[in-house]
């Protein structure tokens, strides 16, 4: 049996782990792995590379992914569709496995119902994919977005300003309330609840009255209020805090993939390539409880992953 592997959307730290614990299941069970060169686009084009022991020898701590990723405007339409299933036949692929977040999980899920045996991973920063506690490359963004912020601090500390913090996560808060908790940021601004310029001007003016003398702001990008203009209502004000404002971005998307996440993936290829074993198709191997289990990716792509808003809140009252 040949069976491709394609990471699709933004890379995530720990789809190189990924691609090597599923293409070594893959060999356990004398099938060959092959690797989609950048998503789905290079399926269209039947572009894929070998990935045999060598090639994934050496990767596991290795950020981004080896083989590519992105977001195809082709396989959008049924054309482009057909046209990658021609392309897998030609190449004698039999089964695909993809690591991502919605989008290509939704292109996972075409695939299966046009007759394509696939299983997809979820592997995403913003961890906005439903039935999987945490998806891969989500825990070293927090890591990484919470060092950023520990070293905003200490420059916040020094000038007794305040700082807005920028992240990524779509249309998703998760990434900023997570590591907005573990950074112990004052504020945390997320798409998820109406948040307005007065309420954070007044929790702002309430912190500094109790002796803190500066402020950290965590914003989700997806959020009503933009870092910008949050940034330049402060500084309009008159606020007690000078503003500056750093916009992470995909600076948290690279670097080397922390433990849990090499661990998320591992388990995670290896029950893909199992779930395949096993007949089954047209399912995601997600991460529930102790569990990595299968849901059917109709399910996965009809829902969405909620944030626990108690989260933010705990995190903002805790801070100051
Ligand atoms: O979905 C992952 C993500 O990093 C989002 O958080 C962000 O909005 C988007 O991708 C950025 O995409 P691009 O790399 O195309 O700019």
């Amino acid at each position: 049996m040949k069976v491709a592997i394609l990471t699709g959307g933004g890379d995530a730290p720990g789809m190189n782990a990924f691609i090597r614990a599923a293409a070594r299941a893959a060999m356990d069970l004398g099938w060959e792995a092959v690797g989609v060169d950048h998503a789905y686009d290079g399926l269209i084009d039947g572009s894929f590379m070998p990935l045999d022991d060598k090639a994934v020898s050496g990767i596991i701590n290795r950020g981004g992914s080896i083989i590519g990723c992105g977001r195809s405007k082709r396989f959008r339409t049924p054309e482009g569709q057909q046209q990658a299933i021609q392309a897998m036949r030609d190449h004698g692929v039999e089964a695909l496995v993809v690591c991502g977040g919605d989008g290509s999980l939704a292109g996972a899920l075409r695939l299966h119902d046009l007759g394509v045996r696939v299983v997809g991973a979820p592997g995403s920063i913003d961890n906005d994919v439903a039935f999987t506690d945490m998806s891969i490359g989500v825990d070293t963004a927090i890591n990484t977005t919470v060092e950023a912020i520990d070293r905003l601090r200490d420059t916040a500390m020094s000038h007794h300003r305040c700082f807005i913090v920028e992240v990524m996560g779509r249309e998703s808060g998760y990434l900023a309330v997570a590591s907005g908790l573990a950074a112990g940021a004052d504020m945390v601004v997320v798409p998820e609840v109406d948040t307005s310029f007065e309420e954070i001007l007044h929790r702002i003016q309430q912190s500094y009255e109790r002796g803190r003398p500066h402020y950290i702001i965590v914003v989700a990008e997806g959020a009503a209020l933009h870092a910008v203009d949050i940034h330049m209502a402060i500084n309009e004000s008159d606020n007690v805090f000078d503003s500056r404002i750093s916009v992470l971005g995909h600076i948290v998307r690279g670097g080397r993939p922390s433990a849990y996440d090499r661990i998320l993936a591992a388990r995670m290829g290896w029950q893909a390539i199992e779930t395949l074993r096993e007949g089954v198709s047209g399912v995601m191997v997600g991460r529930q409880g102790r569990h990595f289990l299968p849901t059917p990716l109709e399910r996965v792509i009809g829902e969405e992953r909620t944030i626990n808003l108690q989260v933010r809140d705990i995190a903002i009252a805790i801070a100051s």
